[in-house]
């Protein structure tokens, strides 16, 4: 099936259905879409999930000002740069001063919102510190700055003295939703229906809640991905972070691959072809272009935005931090300042035909409808 291109009738039906309204494929049409190599075909998937998104949206980008706060984690995920087992990484915190300085320089840019991400600590000292930022953000914008923690799994009580300190977004990739590929990807000690309970806790507290899984992980099926597509459904997610899966070298999974031009490509259109399907068969939520697409091609996140993505996330940590966060390999801006990429940004958004929403929240439709 695949590369040859589908039928003409066949695929306009699937991408019709697709676009009439959420959840109306089939897992075999979701796969039968991640299958899709013909450039052709492949533009009309793109073009389907950009009407959906117009419909959403409309041409219109949201902005979250990414702010890496550390990179100590206690856990050892088998493809990212920064786990625990990784000895070369200089590992950093940084402190509320800190954090807080920087998310005010995104308010003051009018980004509208942040996301404020790290390693998984679980520790009181890093609950408290974690509050006190949300506290100063709190202070500053008149709690009008949008704010997502990107902190890993927590006990429930963690999740609620956050949500009550101002947070009101959190994101937690599942990473894939199939328990069998989720263990080939971590160690033993990592516990998948831990993740999907946090998952599901976070949402009974009332956040908006993201997830999302790496495509095109050594091993993984275009039935796993069409089950994630599922999964996102079934948790009733508001917002999705998808991005390709970028071997980092000193890492048990990636240090064996090698990361030529053609794993490149075939990376990035995995990736985009995923953001569309999403966008088709989940319709109003929140999709962020990842970074991740950005470091396979220099224009990924266009791409990401033209696949059905209405979400980018531009770096604003400061130019010293940013080199000791690298999940994986290639990670762009890493000698750009928060700066430069903010006009880097905006030209390449108003290249690609779209409208960045300055100063607004940007809060999930989807989250806006329930
Ligand atoms: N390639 C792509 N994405 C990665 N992440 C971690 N390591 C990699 C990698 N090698 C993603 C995970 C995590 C997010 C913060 O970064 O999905 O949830
Ligand atoms: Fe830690 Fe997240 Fe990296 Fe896993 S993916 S090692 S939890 S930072
Ligand atoms: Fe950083 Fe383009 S976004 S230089």
């Amino acid at each position: 099936m695949v590369g040859r291109p589908a039928s003409r009738t066949d695929l306009d039906g699937i991408l019709e259905r697709g676009m009439a309204g959420p959840g109306r494929l089939s897992r075999p049409e979701i796969v039968r879409l991640l299958s899709l190599e013909d450039p052709g075909d492949l533009r009309r998937l793109r073009q389907a999930a950009y009407s959906v998104k117009l419909r959403h949206a409309g041409r219109n980008v949201s902005l979250r000002g990414l702010i890496e706060m550390g990179n100590v984690c206690a856990k050892n995920c088998f493809y990212c740069g920064i786990r625990r087992g990784n000895a070369k990484v200089e590992r950093y915190e940084l402190d509320a001063e800190a954090v807080a300085g920087m998310a005010k320089w995104a308010y003051d840019q009018k980004y509208g919102s942040v996301v404020i991400q790290s390693g998984e600590i679980e520790s009181a000292e890093h609950t408290g510190l974690v509050c006190r930022i949300l506290g100063r953000l709190a202070d500053f914008s008149g709690g009008e700055l949008g704010v997502t923690l990107s902190l890993g799994e927590q006990e429930e009580e963690v999740f609620r003295l956050w949500r009550e300190a101002g947070a009101h977004r959190y994101l937690l990739r599942i990473e894939t939703s199939s328990p069998e590929l989720y263990r080939r990807l971590h160690p033993a000690d990592h516990d998948f229906e831990r993740r999907l309970l946090c998952l599901r806790r976070l949402r009974a507290l009332g956040y908006q809640v993201g997830t999302g899984v790496m495509c095109g992980l050594p091993g993984q099926t275009l039935e796993q991905l069409a089950d994630d597509v599922l999964f996102f459904r079934r948790l009733d997610a508001d917002m999705l972070g998808l991005g390709p899966y970028i071997p980092h070298p000193d890492t048990p999974l990636g240090a064996s691959l090698e990361i030529g031009d053609s794993y490149r490509a075939r990376q990035l259109d995995l990736g985009l072809k995923m953001i569309s399907v999403c966008r088709l068969y989940l319709h109003d939520v929140n999709i962020a272009a990842a970074t991740a697409l950005q470091a396979l091609a220099d224009n990924g996140r266009e791409l990401g935005l033209g696949a059905g993505a209405n979400v980018i996330m531009p770096n604003v940590t400061d130019l010293a931090h940013r080199k000791k966060y690298q999940l994986y390999a290639g990670k762009p801006c890493l000698e750009e300042s928060s700066d430069r990429c903010r006009g880097c940004l905006a030209l390449r958004v108003a290249g690609a035909g779209e409208t960045i929403l300055w100063g607004e929240r940007g809060d999930s439709p989807h989250y806006r409808r329930r």
